[in-house]
């Protein structure tokens, strides 16, 4: 697999066509035009799982089985890794409740769920995991009594039964102190009956359920075929990257899909019919009896080979209602960079609003220290300009006199170096995004990037914390360029004093804060 990605990328060096980047993504925006959502009980009754083993904020690795009945009933299996390739299984956590669906406001064709959960139970899954959750719930309940946690038992650490006040919404919202002052709750008296307040900051929030959305992709392996083959997604809330604030917050983006465990199936959709598949990514068979975690193989930890081209394989959804595609191309000789966010106003991005690029020098710093296999990047952020593709835009922003000089006009880029940024969207300029990079093989043997997910809030960080999870992937599509001619050109202008990096500040929450200032 590894010799693979060589081969693509020594190839590379002689071929120069960049023709594939632009048939990658018009595949890409195929299959988003193509997407259906239906969001609906009666399509989510089934089970869902992970197409692989995913990272969260943290870092976290997890691999989801999630099996809904069409009267809302669920099960849900959340099985944790101590490392990436998810191999080895740390914990499971599993809850069981039911939920309803209402129409979503933040995102089109999703909807808002209603939450009752009605129990709670976790698996350490191995002796460091048992130990672990003695050790936190020793120093987050003194002097209660709780069955000692061992390896392979479940334990109840919520039931609704045992609560009074029901609070299906915010399971983790009472205090220890307040059941302390019960002495007759069936809680402290009985011994089977573990307290979920006690696990501080282990908590494992089903927030993402508050948001989903059903949707039929299709899968462009097997285009000649009619009809066109799709696979399901279930696409569940976003997770805070603070887990202080996971327990109360409201997602407005999503996850990476849970995909739906199907043998062949035709689904009806306003009186279309449509095959659904399962793609060939993790055989859906290891996830054998549901609670026994499956144990992935190791993945090959690529080095930071990020020389090329790439860029995205389906339309990404960020919070806020902020939809994007990207494009970056990463120069070897004098490591240079130059990455495209185009931005539009639908999921399936298909109506454009505005074009950022952005470019300057690159250096790869070292191992990162969190996560195997990823490596330290800095971008330095010398230069970006800004194209407008919606004329309201230049006046909601006032733009005018503030980003770049001259007149602004739709459709034709600017510069913002001239006015070292653009304040009213928060863009400075020159500056430094601290990020994390990855390189892995996908199940097709093309080469993925995975660059850091920015801070759910969007604002600079003030420590010099670097992300703990990625964005989706972006593909190779294009050989390794040594230099960019015209690149060279536009960074060796001498704008600034020295090209010195003046202010700490991420390209992605320049983004963000520029669409939240217009959205709003
Ligand atoms: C949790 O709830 C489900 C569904 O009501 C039930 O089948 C299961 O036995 C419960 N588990 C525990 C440990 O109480």
């Amino acid at each position: 697999m590894l010799w693979l990605c060589w081969i693509v990328f020594l190839v590379g060096v002689h071929i120069s066509s960049t023709s594939q980047c632009g048939k990658l993504s018009t595949l890409a925006s195929f299959e988003d035009h193509k997407t259906i959502v239906e969001t609906s009980l009666n399509l989510l009754a089934g089970s869902w799982i992970s197409e692989g083993c995913e990272i969260r904020p943290g870092p976290e690795y997890i691999l989801r089985s999630y099996t809904f009945d069409d009267t809302g009933k669920f099960q849900l299996i959340q099985h944790h890794y101590w490392d990436d390739s998810c191999t080895s299984p740390q914990l499971s956590v599993i809850a069981h409740g039911r939920i309803q669906l209402r129409d979503s406001l933040v995102q089109p064709g999703a909807a808002n769920a209603v939450l009752r959960v009605g129990n709670v139970t976790v698996v350490p899954q191995d002796d460091s995991a048992a130990k672990e959750l003695d050790r936190v719930v020793a120093m987050e309940c003194p002097g209660r009594y709780w069955k000692p946690w061992r390896r392979y038992e479940e334990h109840t650490i919520y039931d609704s039964r045992y609560d009074e006040k029901r609070r299906f919404t915010n399971l983790w919202a009472s205090s220890y102190d307040q059941i302390n002052q019960h002495p007759g709750n069936p809680k402290l008296d009985n011994p089977y009956f573990s307290d979920i307040t006690c696990l501080g900051s282990l908590k494992w929030a089903f927030n993402e359920l508050k948001l989903l959305k059903i949707q039929l992709r299709p899968i462009l392996d097997d285009l000649k075929r009619k009809p066109m083959p799709m696979k399901m997604e279930l696409l569940l809330g976003d997770i805070h990257s603070n887990f202080k604030l996971r327990e109360y917050y409201n997602p407005t983006s999503f996850q990476v899909p849970l995909i739906k465990r199907v043998k062949d199936d035709v689904v009806f959709i306003n009186r279309h019919s449509f095959r659904i598949k399962n793609p060939n990514t993790i055989p859906a068979s290891i996830f054998t009896t549901g609670r026994a975690p499956p144990h992935l193989i190791e993945k090959p930890h690529l080095p930071p080979y990020v020389w090329g081209e790439w860029t995205s394989t389906r339309c990404e959804v960020r919070p806020m209602g902020l939809y994007l595609t990207r494009r970056f191309s990463f120069f070897s000789e004098d490591s240079t960079w130059i990455g495209d966010h185009k931005f539009y106003s639908d999921p399936f991005c298909k109506i454009p609003k505005f074009i950022v690029t952005a470019a300057g020098h690159f250096a790869l710093v070292g191992p990162n220290k969190e996560m195997k296999g990823t490596t330290d990047i800095d971008f330095h952020i010398e230069r970006a300009s800004l194209t407008v593709l919606d004329q309201r835009m230049i006046h909601d922003m006032r733009l005018q006199g503030l980003c770049g000089l001259d007149q602004w006009k739709v459709n034709v880029p600017k510069e913002l170096s001239s006015t070292n940024g653009c304040a009213p969207l928060g863009i400075s300029l020159p500056s430094v995004l601290k990020d994390v990079v990855k390189l892995e093989m996908d199940y097709r043997g093309s080469c993925m990037l995975f660059l850091g997910q920015v801070d759910t809030d969007g604002l600079p960080s003030a420590s010099n914390e670097r992300p703990s999870a990625f964005q989706l992937p972006l593909v190779r599509c294009g050989d390794v360029a040594t230099y960019s001619q015209s690149l060279r050109d536009i960074l060796n202008k001498d704008i600034y004093h020295n090209g010195v990096a003046k202010s700490m500040f991420s390209l992605c929450s320049i983004i963000l804060l520029m669409t939240l200032s217009f959205f709003r």
